[in-house]
């Protein structure tokens, strides 16, 4: 499966990264990085050593726009740490980002195998959002789009109502969803938001697992990056959300694009809040269909969480044992 992947890396997407690595049907094409979790450039230095570690030292990353459409970037350093990275620290990146921008890398690669390619946003989708200024026929040249993003049925974790990726960059969101909505004969992006992901809780005792498959070897770097990385974002989880133990929200995000079967959908529609005092970056979701509009996206309704962490311990177990 030919992917390219929009990271704010950030704790889960470094997670999901790794999961992609480890996974030998995927053919990672690309990573986009942009702002949200920490700011642009740190995101791509995290990217870029992070495939160092873990064995993708050729693919491209790019950087794109640094900051939201029209809103001020906002960042998370209580969530992700003061590098988005936790307390994990990895050696400087052997190269340089790309000098490709971030939308033409998406263009240029949908264009050179129409219908091939699925793209996974695990962030604000600015980077999205300015690739179809520069190909309007984008959602035609991908063969699909998967989004972690917003939050359909249950609160938000940055306002009451709003999810982060969405809440950062609220209209880039509604550009995405505008632009598919008319692209006719084109599917809806699959979308998985809060009601899904935080059912994905990672716990110590997966922290186990995994270290009983990677053979719980001393000094394992992929094992020691992952220890450092999801102590701070299991102190953070403990600290706001009463557990401790982390949501995994965007490895369920990549697991199931390579996974279809791990996800049940529901195809609603859905407009971002842009203007509301209150509730601006909300997905509201047209559940009741009073608006007797078209459904716009394939929302995520639930998981088969079970077979996802099974896989994901597995998977990324492996990866850490043959990278020592
Ligand atoms: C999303 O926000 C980020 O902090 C995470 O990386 C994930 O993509 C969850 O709301
Ligand atoms: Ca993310």
């Amino acid at each position: 499966m030919k992917l390219i992947i929009d990271v704010d890396t950030g704790i889960d997407d470094a997670l999901a990264l790794l999961y992609v690595l480890a996974s030998p049907e995927a053919e990672l094409l690309g990573v986009t990085c942009t702002s949200g979790n920490v700011e642009a450039a740190q995101v791509a230095e995290n990217t870029l050593a992070l495939l160092d570690l873990a064995g993708g030292p050729d693919i491209e990353v790019t950087l794109g726009r640094r900051v939201p459409l029209t809103r001020p970037l906002m960042t998370a350093p209580e969530t992700h740490g003061p590098q988005g990275i936790g307390y994990a620290t990895l050696p400087p990146p052997s190269r340089a980002v790309s000098p490709r921008h971030s939308a033409d890398l998406i263009v240029d690669v949908a264009r050179r195998a129409p219908g091939e390619v699925t793209l996974i946003t695990l962030a604000p989708v600015t980077n999205l959002a300015v690739a179809l200024e520069r190909e309007p026929q984008l959602p035609r040249l991908l063969k699909n789009l998967v989004m972690m993003a917003g939050s359909y049925r249950s609160p938000g974790n940055t306002a009451p109502t709003s999810e982060w990726n969405t809440a950062c960059d609220p209209e880039a969101m509604q550009t995405v969803l505008s632009a598919w909505e008319s692209a006719e004969g084109v599917g809806r992006p699959v979308v998985l938001g809060l009601d899904v992901t935080e059912h994905a809780k990672f716990m110590p005792d997966h922290l186990a697992q995994l270290h009983a498959t990677a053979g719980n070897p001393q000094a394992n770097r992929v094992l020691q990056f992952i220890d450092d990385a999801l102590r701070f974002y299991m102190e953070f989880h403990s600290r706001y959300d009463g557990f401790y133990g982390a949501f995994i929200h965007d490895p369920l995000a990549v697991a199931s694009a390579l996974d279809p079967a791990l996800l049940k959908t529901e195809a609603l529609a859905v407009q971002v809040e842009l203007d509301g005092k209150l509730t601006s970056g909300e997905t509201v979701t047209d559940w009741r269909r009073v608006w007797n509009r078209p459904p716009n996206l394939e929302i995520g309704v639930s998981a088969d969480i079970e077979t996802f962490f099974a896989r994901f311990v597995e998977r990324v177990g492996g990866l850490a044992a043959r990278i020592m």
